[in-house]
């Protein structure tokens, strides 16, 4: 496959989009914009819902790849979840088949897997073929997105890398975080990585920086050539220091996804 140029960034405007807007056109990519709210400075990114199948269509028409992030990044009741991460997410990927569009990136995330016992000590870490465990309805359409991209693969040879990211912030501001952080930096490297290796298929991959207090296993992200330089460990003092180490017999802290498990924070739309 050619190395993408044009490639279609949805939710644009939200946190990871803003970040990624700044760090993937370094990489050479040249980015359309989707968002259901306006990008801020962006004039020309295409303001529409993931319902509208005809702005999705202006949307992926010519791109060489797309970057899947638009869709409530929080827990909320599963009607809203339907209609914009399974509904949204199906009404893209039948967008791009029509166009042909050969590869895409999709954000699923952590909680994919949140009711999966994180490692302690010496267990080994999280490998990403461990069976699936949502924590929310958020979570539960991240599986969907995985499954529904390993279909269009096996049915319409479209190829999709689903990186379950972590937490993807300037900073860490947890002691999960620790674990889970991935510097914006990082996030840019993977997803270049994703976007570009060759022969994909449908691959699942977990998205953090190289932490030393990593929870899960990223040879699956680096044999896509994704080379993490950060470290959490630099932060780790001063957030152990403020909230203290994490309490494996808390619940909030016994699973990979951390609070989403007990009480999830709600979307505000
Ligand atoms: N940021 C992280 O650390 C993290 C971790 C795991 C997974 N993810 C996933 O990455 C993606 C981006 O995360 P984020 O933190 O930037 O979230 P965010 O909430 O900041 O941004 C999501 C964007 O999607 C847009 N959106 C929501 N519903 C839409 C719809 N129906 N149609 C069009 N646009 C819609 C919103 O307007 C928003 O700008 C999400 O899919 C999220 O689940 C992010």
């Amino acid at each position: 496959m050619p190395a993408p140029r044009t490639v279609l960034l949805t939710g644009a405007a939200g946190g990871l989009g803003t970040l990624m807007r700044g760090l993937l056109p370094a990489y050479g990519y040249e980015l359309r914009l989707f968002d259901s709210r306006p990008v801020e400075g962006e004039p020309d990114a295409l303001t529409a819902d993931l319902a509208d199948k005809d702005a999705l269509r202006e949307a992926v028409d010519g791109v060489d790849a797309i970057i899947h992030l638009a869709g409530i990044s929080l827990e909320a009741s599963f009607d809203k979840i339907l209609k914009a991460n399974i509904e949204g997410t199906y009404n893209l990927y039948e967008a791009a088949r029509a166009a042909g569009v050969p590869r895409t990136v999709f954000a699923s995330s952590n909680h994919a897997v949140g009711f999966t016992p994180r490692p302690q000590g010496d267990d080994p870490l999280i490998p990403v073929d461990t069976p699936r465990r949502p924590d929310t309805y958020y979570g539960l359409s991240k599986c969907f997105g995985e499954d529904l991209a390993q279909l269009y693969w096996d049915l319409h040879g479209m190829e999709t890398v689903s990186v379950r990211i972590g937490s993807c912030f300037a900073e860490p501001t947890s002691v999960r975080m620790l674990s889970v952080w991935m510097s914006p930096a990082d996030g840019a490297r993977l997803f270049h990585a994703a976007l570009t290796a060759e022969d994909v298929g449908h691959t699942v991959v977990y998205g953090s920086s190289a932490n030393t207090r990593l929870w899960w296993d990223l040879s699956g992200a680096r044999a896509l050539g994704y080379d993490p330089q950060d470290d959490s460990e630099p932060y780790a003092a001063k957030l152990i220091a403020e909230q203290g180490e994490l309490d494996p017999a808390n619940p909030d802290h016994a699973h990979l996804g951390g609070h989403f498990t007990t009480h999830p924070p709600q979307w505000p739309h």
